[in-house]
This record gives C-alpha cells, structure tokens and sequence, in this order.
C-alpha cells in the first residue's frame, strides 16, 4: 500500500514584529487584556514588498532542500491561504514559477486556518492513489494585508508567515501519514468572513470606506465552536488510528488562542507539556499556523523519528480538520 510521509519542512516569518506595546498606540487595548485573553504577546508584519507566494518560496525552499530534493522532483504543489497574491493565478503558480517547478499539477486550497491541513489532505490522498509522487504542501497567509488596523476585536490577533512540507511516496505500512479528517459546516459566514473582494461584494468606495475589506469576526461565538470542534475532530483521528490520547507524543493545535489550545487539551485529556504552543509569538497565522509551529516543534527537537503528531485547526467557513503523524 503506498502511503505519503513528510520527507522535508521548512517555514518563514517576516522579521518585523508588531508587539502588545505597538498595538496601544494603534488601539484602546492593553497587554494584560491581550496575554489574558489570547496568550499572543508579539506577532510578524510582512513589509510591504512582500507578497503570500514569496513568503510561501521561502518556506518549501527549506523542505525541499531537507528533503534533499531539487525543485524539478516536485510533481503536485498544493498552496493553502486565505490571503492570495490575486484572486487569479492561483498562489500556488505564482510559487511554482518563483521556485522553478517546471511540471507540476499546482493549484490552491481555501479553507480558512484549516488550509494546511486540507491541502494536507488532499496531496496525501493523489500520491495514494499513484497520480503523484512528491508533493509540496504550503500553508501561508499574509493576514496584515485584511486586518483592520483600527479595530481592537480583531487587530490583536493575527500575523503573517507560512510553512511547507515535502510530502513523498513510500511503502512503509506503518509511517507517514496515517489519517486526515476534514469536515465543513456552511452557514456560518456571520461569525467570520471577509465580506468584499468578491463577487457578492465587489470592490467599490463604499465598500472600502465601511472598511469591508477587512476581517469580521464574532470571536466569543467561534470561540465556543473552536474548542467542540477541535476536541471532536482530534478524537476521529485518534479512534479511527485505534490508539488512546496517551499514545500521542505531540499534540500541534492550531494556534489561535492560548485558552482555545488549553481548553481543547484539557477536553482531549493531554498535559500541556504534550502541546506544542507559539501562538505567543506569531499570533494567529490562519493557514500558515500548523506548519510553522511543526517546523518549529521539529527542529528544536520536540518531535522525533516514529513520534505519533497529532494535529488539528479550524477556520472560516466553518471548516476543520485533523492528521494524525507517524513522523
Ligand atoms: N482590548 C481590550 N478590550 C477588548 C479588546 C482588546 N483588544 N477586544 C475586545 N475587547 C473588549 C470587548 O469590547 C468586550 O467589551 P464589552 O464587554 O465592554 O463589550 C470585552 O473585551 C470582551 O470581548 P469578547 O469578544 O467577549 O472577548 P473574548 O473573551 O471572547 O475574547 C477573542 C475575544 C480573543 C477574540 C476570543 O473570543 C477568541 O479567540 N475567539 C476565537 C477566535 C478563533 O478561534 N479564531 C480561530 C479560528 S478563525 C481564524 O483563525 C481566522
């Protein structure tokens, strides 16, 4: 049976950082309210010159070369965001061409934060049915481009940066990835949307004057759908693997909110000692979150070969989803 496993991560962040400090000049916020509320004490501001795809180039740039790779092995190039460079091409041709791909099936996913993770989905299901053999999968998202600067519900919580991971055929029956479960609940667009841009709302002066280029979002109603939903999509995982919580050896959640990740931990039974947390660096990095914090959790050394990673995410639409990782 062939199975996909992730032969190379790699993951960028803009250097600036747009700390709680910044945010009260720019808002009536606090940074007791913002670290009590969310657990975010900084996150990174892309500069202007720098667009979703060149943020995503970075990042498969150090999966591919980990997985020891040259950019023509590349055959599938999924790319999850919310935030494209343009409604069309899609990101993932943008990244493709900037990496030299030269044949490669590319396309995007948008999932809201559950991109990675979908697009992980995805990509692991056509190397399984034999179409592909080594896919790059990115999650990215350039979020300082739709916040609205003025707006302290919002503002507080999002940054840019992304991730990427080669994922390649193999035949052994017990590593790789063992499951994904994605799921979508339509009907919810009134807790978080992005309501212009699109055909429902093109772009006009009114639209920009009433700032509807912009995130809204009702973050205590999606707050309360986070953690059910996480909790319900980390157990699919874990019973369809026939396994039980102690069996895991990370949990990577996606980084939103420290009381999301710490409620959904408690529900599922894991000591926080077993999750992984940077939400206090980056704030919430929509699809680029997941693979950024298993970057970061992979090479400070808290995963390691045959750890079973479990991860999970939810976002706009509503959408959620979960792996489980023989890494
Ligand atoms: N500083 C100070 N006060 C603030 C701020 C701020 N930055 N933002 C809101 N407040 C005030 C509100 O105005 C409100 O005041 P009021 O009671 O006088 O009206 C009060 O704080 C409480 O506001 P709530 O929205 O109820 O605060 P809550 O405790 O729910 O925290 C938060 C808000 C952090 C957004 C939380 O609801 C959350 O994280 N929700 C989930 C978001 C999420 O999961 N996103 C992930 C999926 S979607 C995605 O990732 C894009």
């Amino acid at each position: 049976m062939i199975r996909s496993s992730i032969k190379g991560i790699g993951s960028y962040v803009p250097d600036k950082i747009l700390s709680n400090e910044d945010l009260l000049k720019m808002v009536d916020t606090s940074d007791d309210w913002i670290v009590s509320r969310t657990g975010i004490k900084e996150r990174r501001i892309a500069d202007k010159n720098i667009k979703t795809s060149d943020i995503a180039a970075e990042a498969s740039k150090k999966a591919i070369e980990m997985a020891n790779m040259k950019p023509s092995d590349i055959d599938l190039l999924i790319v999850g965001t919310v935030t494209p460079d343009m409604i069309f091409p899609s990101t993932s041709c943008m990244v493709q061409n900037n990496l030299g791909i030269k044949k490669a099936a590319a396309f995007d996913i948008s999932a809201g934060c559950a991109g990675f993770i979908y697009s992980l989905s995805v990509a692991d299901s056509l190397i399984k049915s034999g179409q592909f053999k080594n896919a790059l999968v990115v999650g990215v998202d350039v979020l300082s481009r739709i916040t609205d600067y003025t707006d302290r519900s919002t503002c507080v919580l999002f940054g840019d940066g992304g991730g990427a991971v080669v994922l390649s055929a193999n035949n052994e029956s017990d590593r790789g990835i063992l499951s994904t479960h994605i799921h979508s609940e339509g009907g919810h667009d009134d807790i978080l949307k992005l309501p212009a841009g699109g055909s429902n709302m093109p772009a006009s002066i009114g639209s920009i004057e009433n700032h509807e280029h912009y995130i809204k979002m009702k973050g205590s109603e999606l707050f309360k759908y986070a953690v059910n939903y996480l909790n319900n999509v980390a157990k699919e995982a874990i019973e369809y693997n026939n396994l039980n919580p102690e069996d895991i050896d990370l949990f990577v959640p996606h980084q939103a909110n420290i009381r999301i990740i710490e409620a959904t931990a408690k529900k599922l039974g894991f000591p926080m000692e077993k999750v992984f947390v940077n939400v206090n660096k980056y704030g919430n990095t929509s699809s680029g979150s997941i693979p950024i914090a298993l970057d970061e959790a992979y090479r400070s050394g808290r995963i390691k070969e045959r750890d079973l990673v479990l991860i999970d995410a939810i976002g706009a639409g509503l959408t959620w989803a979960s792996s489980l990782i023989r890494w």
